[in-house]
């Protein structure tokens, strides 16, 4: 009897087991793949639609846990949000400066950028009272590299363990602008900043050690903000007091959610997969850079330019030449983390079928995502027979050892079950992933996705 390839066992208490299933002939992809709207784009869609003036229409909105909440958010401050779906979805904006009063908590869930963004607004709506929280883990993320810039603007904000950890209480003030040399490349940093921004009269300025994503900076002036990129000096100003305009947007997809396709397509032997309207904005492209450093067949066809965003289709194949490991080793450092910081633990991954020693390093960020990404992939990885050793800003991983299924945790991180999956594609024997219902924070139909592509 064949065993089911793929299996999903919902439990008790609501969470499931993904359970993969691989028998000694292993299995190859192959098929096109829709992957869901970016999760970034879909946070600043509704946010900046909902204190704009008339009405956001958002095609492609992401449908996860975390746009749900900021929508949540934002509805309960007086923004008319329609029922989201990716069809579309349409904001009758309360105008600059408009946010209501929320009578009961701010709940931000699993989501930092939800938080973090909105913290900037929230601080920048004088005379307005406001209490922001979210779940475990968000509760335990640092919220001082935005609360700290915000009290130089003159934001009054607190919390636990000296106003770095939510629930945050923020009593809206007038701010007034600083320039603020962000220590850290964080695109939620500079675009908290910038949106407080948005309120302030003068110019706010924001300038990074690395260009980080620049989803804000791009929707901002496609809404008719006052705003000036220097990419030489890596700074953003925005002069604050123009009222923003709704608009059209069209939510790319992911690529961070492309990115799990593409190491499987990248590691798996025989496979071929086509994934469809991934954005491809140079700030996030640092996974193709990577993948293609390490030798995998990815291909840009069909590139275009939608609502502002760089879209392509990405083919990706896996050809293995005479039992060779599929992909070689690299080292990735630097400038190129920030725009790949979501795909590390899938890249780690390609790197455990990659022929000789990959260092990730300047990676310490990952240590404060939905877990500490570090530990929670070395320990797992490990689990399944890689040979992988935690750095304190990043791993190294050997290449080669082949991945036996056991038991392993998401730790509530979706990122982290998505990659395990991956791996279990490519391990021999059965895998249960604990808690892997955590996908649906960025990627609802990623287990449906996985069934539909997998030839046996
Ligand atoms: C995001 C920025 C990044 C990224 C996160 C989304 C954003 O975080 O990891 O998933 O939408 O601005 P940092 O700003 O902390 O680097």
């Amino acid at each position: 009897m064949l065993l089911p390839v793929i299996t999903l066992d919902t439990k008790e208490d609501r969470s499931q087991n993904l359970i993969i299933n691989i028998s000694g002939s292993g299995v190859s992809l192959s098929g096109r793949v829709q992957i869901p709207g970016d999760k970034s784009i879909s946070h600043r869609a509704l946010m900046l639609g909902a204190i704009a003036q008339g009405e956001t229409q958002i095609r492609g909105l992401l449908l996860g846990e975390d746009p749900r909440s900021t929508a949540a958010c934002f509805r309960a401050m007086g923004a008319e949000i329609s029922e989201l779906n990716t069809d579309l979805v349409t904001i009758k904006g309360i105008g600059l400066g408009n946010l209501q009063e929320p009578v009961d908590v701010l709940n931000a869930g699993n989501s930092g950028t939800t938080l973090r963004l909105m913290l900037g607004l929230l601080a920048s709506h004088p005379g307005k009272f406001f209490t922001v929280t979210g779940d475990n883990s968000l509760r335990s993320r640092p919220m001082s590299r935005v609360v700290k810039p915000l009290q130089q603007m003159g934001g009054q904000i607190w919390g636990r363990r000296e106003n770095s950890l939510a629930p945050l209480a923020v009593s809206g003030q007038v701010l007034k602008p600083i320039h603020y040399h962000s220590p850290i490349a964080s695109a939620q940093v500079k675009s908290c900043i910038l949106f407080a921004g948005l309120m302030t009269e003068g110019e706010t300025i924001v300038t990074e050690p690395e260009i980080s994503r620049d989803h804000s900076e791009r929707m901002l002036k496609a809404f008719g903000a006052q705003l000036q990129v220097d990419p030489d000096t890596k700074t953003v100003s925005v002069v604050g007091g123009k009222p923003l305009q709704g608009q059209s947007v069209v939510v790319p997809g992911d690529i961070s959610s492309a990115a799990f396709w593409l190491v499987a397509g990248a590691i798996t032997p025989g496979s071929e997969l086509v994934v469809e309207n991934v954005g491809v904005n140079p700030t996030r492209t640092g996974i193709l850079e990577a993948l293609t450093m390490m030798g995998a067949e990815i291909r840009q066809e069909n590139q275009r330019l939608v609502a502002g965003e760089p879209v392509a289709d990405l083919r990706v194949r896996c050809v293995r030449e005479n039992g060779r490991l599929p992909l070689k080793a690299c080292t990735i450092g630097g400038e190129i983390i920030p725009r790949l910081i979501d795909e590390i633990p899938i890249l780690a991954v390609a790197a455990v079928f990659a022929e000789g020693v990959t260092v990730i390093k300047d990676a310490a960020e990952l240590r404060v995502k939905e877990s500490d990404r570090i530990t929670v992939m070395v320990q797992q990885l490990t689990k399944m027979g890689a040979n992988i050793t935690e750095l304190p800003d990043g791993m190294e991983i050997t290449g080669g050892t082949p991945l036996q299924g056991t038991e392993v945790d998401s730790f509530t991180d979706h990122r982290i079950a998505m990659s395990l999956a991956i791996a279990a594609l490519n391990a021999t024997g059965k895998t249960t992933i604990h808690r892997a219902e955590a996908a649906s924070i960025s990627y609802p139909d990623f287990t449906t996705t996985l069934e539909r592509i997998c030839q046996v």
